[in-house]
């Protein structure tokens, strides 16, 4: 993995260095941190689900790459959203293959890595795809989602305004949670970003990929270790939507 970490960290410093003002530092800086972080769970759950060394390599290169479009993202545009011009997933493929940092793994590790990092962030996986693609990218991310868990009990909220306001838009009514997403999330489906407008939406929301998202049950153990979901509520304003949430998906994950 030296190769790749090496390649991962002058990339990185390439970005901190050219990034125009502090708060492109500290949304590329945090970017960074959250793929170190993706890419630790991402092996965990590999090794708990059994992968041999050379699937769990494969798992460990895409997670670590997963996110690497948001750096030219952010300094670009300013912004993580993603829209038909900078999808970041498409933007981080075009970066692997310009620098040609994979080009020395067989072809259908290449295409197998640069696929999972295509499909990572999809709202829902193809209901076609090959057994083991599934199965890899479905670790990247449930990865990606319990790093977002654990970012928002332990880093957002320490972020000043200005920075927290780039994750979402209604900033005036911050414990709104609308009846869309309690309803989604009580029928287990996954939450879309449009419909994420405050920050309890996105809590909410997160609660919820327990029930919709999450593949992996060692991911579920991680979950329940680091406790996030009682995190999360506790952070959530004092409305009845919370606890319909919190109450669902709690009994659910204690089933498990
Ligand atoms: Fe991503």
């Amino acid at each position: 993995m030296d190769k790749y970490f090496d390649f991962f960290n002058k990339y990185n410093d390439y970005y901190m260095e050219i990034a125009k003002d502090q708060f492109q530092k500290l949304h590329i800086h945090r970017k960074i941190e959250h793929s170190k972080r993706v890419y630790k769970i991402a092996v965990e759950v590999a090794r708990k689900l059994e992968l041999n060394e050379e699937e769990i390599r494969l798992v460990g290169i895409a997670s670590l790459f997963h996110d690497i479009g948001r750096l030219p993202q952010f300094f670009q545009y300013n912004t993580y959203k993603d829209s038909k011009i900078c999808d970041h997933s498409l933007l981080g493929i075009q970066v692997l293959e310009q620098e040609k940092i994979l080009d020395d793994l067989s072809s259908d590790e290449k295409r197998m890595i640069l696929e999972i990092i295509r499909l990572h962030d999809y709202k829902e996986l193809p209901s076609d795809l090959p057994k083991k693609l599934y199965d890899y990218v479905s670790i990247v991310r449930d990865a990606d989602k319990i790093d977002w868990m654990y970012s928002m009990v332990n880093i957002i909220p320490k972020l000043s305004e200005k920075d927290q306001a780039v994750f979402y838009s209604n900033k005036e009514n911050k414990n709104f949670i609308s009846k869309k997403v309690v309803e989604s999330i009580l029928n287990n489906q996954v939450i879309s970003k449009k419909d994420m407008d405050t920050i309890d939406e996105l809590r909410a929301a997160a609660m919820g990929w327990v029930t919709s998202f999450i593949k992996c049950p060692p991911s579920y153990e991680i979950i329940k270790r680091e406790n996030l979901i009682q995190k999360t509520f506790n952070l959530m304003g004092d409305t009845k939507e919370k606890q319909v949430i919190f109450d669902y998906v709690r009994i659910w994950i204690n089933r498990l």
